[in-house]
């Protein structure tokens, strides 16, 4: 059983030290997911230093062959919400899934839960079922919300997903208020920030535990780079920064591993085709939505490095869009940052500094549209707010 349930992992483990940094490589594959089962016997160990009462339960956790991590999907019976609750349910480091949704989550509760995985399963409907669903949770995923159609833009998901995930993250903050947040409802780049001034509100806001999901732009960038240049996709890492919309989406080739020459117009081919894959599939799907497989992979990698970090593993760092300094004039910016016990226990703004004078540009062209994006998800829980008093 235990076998079973960590040899699926390979897929879903993304093991992305220091180390592998220095070395170049990120990858998500089999070859590194020994190492990954090897670190989860390797952490179960090292809990007998953690407080009594912990230290027992990880032990019997770890003896029986289970994870024992909490994680909650809002928005579990959509297109990401079900292949990402099914690679879930293949996770080591998981004991309990809960799916919600506001309508067809129990069946795919049920057929999940027939997997011969150890990660108990369960399906809450309905509003009156949100919190239960959140009760304990560590880590909070949320897919909920509508996704594009041809000609649309991210940003005319506003109206409807704002909405959404303010009262999904108003239950977070009473139900879970020490969980993890990863938001994947777009547009990302608005909707982190509306996260954030519902927590605000709440006094729950811990900037260390939201996460706006950019993992996507990540995987994207690594596969097109491979391509490109003839490498083995386990070895390339290409951090990419900003936000995750358009032109805002900025991978930084420059710093890519291993160290590859592009040209000019590799540059601006391969730019143009990270920034703009969503739409390559929006229009490929035609009408029948956005990328959901591709993206439960990615919301899937970065689960599973936050898990790592909250296990006390050393050295996972991913890229993701969080508050940040980085860039004065944009609190939320994707950078690569460190995950540990607590989320974010480093936003890395090295990768910022020796960019090409393209990289450069581009950074300067995306601030406006980036804080303007910013500023409509602080401006709309104000007006919330406001008219709630009025
Ligand atoms: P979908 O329509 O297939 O699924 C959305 C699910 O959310 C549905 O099951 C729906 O019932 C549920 N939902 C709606 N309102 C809800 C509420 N109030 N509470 C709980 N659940 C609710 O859409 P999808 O393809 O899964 O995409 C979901 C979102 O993810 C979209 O906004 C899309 O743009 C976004 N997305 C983000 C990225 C990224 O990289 N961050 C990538 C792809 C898609
Ligand atoms: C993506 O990057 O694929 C998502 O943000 C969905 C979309 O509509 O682009």
């Amino acid at each position: 059983m235990v076998a079973a349930a960590t040899a699926t992992l390979s897929f879903a483990s993304v093991p992305c030290r220091k180390h592998q940094l220095r070395r170049g490589a990120n990858a998500f594959n089999a070859q590194q997911f020994s190492a990954s089962s090897s670190h989860w016997q390797h952490s179960a160990t090292l809990k007998w230093g953690l407080p009594r009462l912990r230290a027992a339960k990880r032990v019997i956790v770890a003896r029986a062959g289970a994870g024992s991590y909490k994680v909650a999907i809002l928005g579990a019976a959509g297109g990401i919400g079900e292949p990402l609750s099914l690679l879930i349910k293949m996770s080591p480091l998981v004991s309990a899934l809960r799916l919600y949704d506001i309508a067809n989550v129990n069946g795919v509760a049920a057929d999940i839960s027939h997997c011969n995985t150890p990660v108990e399963v369960a399906g809450f409907t309905g509003k009156e079922e949100l919190a239960g669903s959140l009760a304990g949770a560590d880590v909070v995923v949320i897919p909920a919300g509508v996704p594009r159609k041809p000609g649309m833009t991210l940003d005319d998901l506003f109206s409807v997903n704002a909405g959404i995930v303010k009262e999904l993250v108003e239950a977070v903050a009473d139900h879970a208020p020490g969980a993890l947040i990863h938001i994947i409802s777009n547009p990302v780049n608005s909707t982190v920030p509306v996260a954030a001034e519902v927590l605000k509100r709440k006094g729950a806001y811990d900037p260390r535990k939201l996460f706006g999901v950019t993992t996507l732009d990540v995987v994207r960038a690594n596969a097109f780079v491979a391509a490109t240049k003839g490498l083995p996709l386990a070895d390339v890492d290409v951090p990419v920064v900003g936000g995750h919309a358009g032109t805002t989406i900025l991978p930084l080739l420059s710093k890519a591993r291993p160290k590859a020459a592009f040209t000019d117009a590799e540059v601006e081919e391969l730019t143009a085709r990270i920034q703009n894959a969503g739409t390559e599939v929006v229009e490929a799907k035609a009408g029948a939505g956005s990328e959901t497989l591709s993206m439960a992979y990615a919301a899937a990698r970065f689960l599973e490095a936050s898990l790592r970090g909250l296990d006390g593993d050393a050295d996972v760092y991913e890229c993701a869009y969080v508050q940040s300094q980085v860039v004065p004039e944009l609190p939320f910016f994707a950078s690569r940052v460190k995950l540990g016990r607590e989320g974010v226990e480093e936003v890395v703004g090295s990768e910022l500094r020796g960019l090409s004078e393209y990289e450069a540009r581009a950074l300067e062209a995306l601030k406006p549209q980036l804080k303007a994006s910013i500023d409509k998800g602080i401006a709309y829980v104000q007006q919330q707010e406001e008219a709630a008093l009025n």
